[in-house]
């Protein structure tokens, strides 16, 4: 199930070693990302784009390659689309990022601009080889400007994400001891996926301590943002060679991480109308194979209804503590975003600033264009309606 689903017991949906360098043949790509904070600071980017050649993606060999080089050409492309911040955003992404970018895209089964599996889960290095993969020991492949908050928004991410891994064991477990009834593992899978939202929630707090609210907002965030839904590009971006109509993609979000969409299957919590329509688009933006155990979670007879069919006391307790654990998670959340968007958006030091503050356009809309305070909330309040009332 593990190889099957890509997930790994260790690092749960995080990309294993993900590699730090390409081919020769794909040099300017590199050099461009590897430098990328520094030329769009100096407005150098766009210019360098137009000379760049069309690289053929062939020599692309296998799926840590691929990876590195969505990752690569997604960082370039943000850069070159917001370089001039958000009131000149590039319309034309040029051929000689869009055609490679939009073959490499299909052969990953990832769409065509910068997701969390490529900024998350597989932007990371550590910098003592030997060493532990704890926030002292890791570091970004490719940054955006931001300066520490970039690299702590990331590198917390990931913690947090790292942190689910044993909750996707204990998904993978509540699911074998489902096909054979069997109560004790089940309870058991429960409690694990509880742990692990309760060890999600902890990490999630070093972000205090290595993001900072104004430079995430004023200078970080538009770089994630997209062309969907997003009023500074209404219109989508037009991929020069690919197709003749603009674009609309969705921005990168931590709403596209599978882990937590795995839990809310596993626990049948229901999202419907236009939040649970949000959701299921943001699985577009995973890699297939872990959409796959969302979708295989999704259609299996439900843990739920089990629960409400045999009266086991103890089992009805660990899934409402699982459910409370992942209200809790998301009330941390929602908190987190008061202080990171909310406050800073309120504040005209930061939204003044015409080169790359952010204005309104990204006060009320997240980078991955839902209306996020409302959406948000009606997360959290269909999880809460999942807890099971004992009658
Ligand atoms: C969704 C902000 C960190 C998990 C969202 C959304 C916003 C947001 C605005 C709405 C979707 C959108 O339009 O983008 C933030 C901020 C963070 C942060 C400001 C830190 C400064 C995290 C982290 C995680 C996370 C570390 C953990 C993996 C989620 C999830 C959703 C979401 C799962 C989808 C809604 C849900 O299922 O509850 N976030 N986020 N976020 N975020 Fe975050
Ligand atoms: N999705 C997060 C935001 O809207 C990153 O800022």
């Amino acid at each position: 199930d593990y190889d099957a689903f890509d997930v790994s017991e260790e690092v749960g949906f995080l990309l294993e070693d993900p590699l730090t360098d390409l081919p020769d043949y794909y040099r300017v790509w590199m050099d461009l990302a590897n430098n990328l904070t520094h030329l769009i600071e100096t407005h150098k980017l766009r210019d360098l784009v137009h000379k760049m050649p069309v690289l053929s993606p062939h020599l692309l060999n296998n799926h840590r390659e691929l990876r590195l080089a969505h990752l690569a050409l997604g960082f370039i492309s943000m850069g070159y689309v917001w370089q001039e911040g958000q009131h000149s955003p590039a319309q034309v992404l040029p051929k000689a990022l869009a055609l490679p970018y939009w073959l490499v895209s299909r052969r990953l089964g990832l769409p065509p601009i910068l997701t969390y599996a490529d900024s998350v889960l597989a932007n990371w290095k550590l910098m003592d080889p030997e060493g532990d993969m704890e926030i002292g020991n890791l570091d970004l492949i490719f940054s955006f400007p931001g300066g520490e908050s970039c690299r702590g928004f990331f590198i917390v991410s990931l913690l947090v994400e790292m942190a689910a891994s044993s909750g996707l064991t204990g998904v993978l477990e509540v699911m074998q001891a489902m096909k054979i009834s069997d109560l004790i593992s089940i309870q058991k899978g429960l409690v694990k996926v509880t742990q692990s939202l309760k060890k999600m929630k902890e990490t999630f707090k070093l972000m205090h301590k290595h993001v900072d609210p104004n430079e995430f907002h004023g200078t970080l965030r538009i770089f994630v943002s997209g062309w969907r839904d997003n009023p500074m590009l209404p219109n989508g971006l037009l991929y020069e060679g690919v197709s003749n109509e603009p674009i609309l993609l969705s921005g990168g979000s931590a709403a596209q991480s599978s882990a937590i969409q795995c839990f809310d299957a596993l626990l049948c919590v229901q999202h419907e109308d236009e939040t649970g329509g949000y959701l299921t688009r943001m699985r577009d933006y995973m890699p297939p194979a872990h959409r796959q155990l969302i979708e295989t979670l999704s259609v299996l007879p439900t843990l739920r209804d089990f629960i409400l069919s045999h009266s086991s006391a103890d089992l009805c307790q660990a899934y409402n503590s699982c459910v409370s654990a992942m209200v809790e998670l998301r009330n941390y959340h929602l908190n987190t975003v008061t202080k990171y968007i909310i406050v800073p958006g309120n504040n005209p030091r930061t939204t003044g600033c015409p080169l790359r503050g952010v204005g309104t356009a990204l006060n009320a809309t997240g980078t991955g264009g839902s209306n996020l305070m409302a959406f948000l909330k009606s997360v959290r309040n269909n999880t809460q309606n999942a807890l099971i009332v004992e009658r």
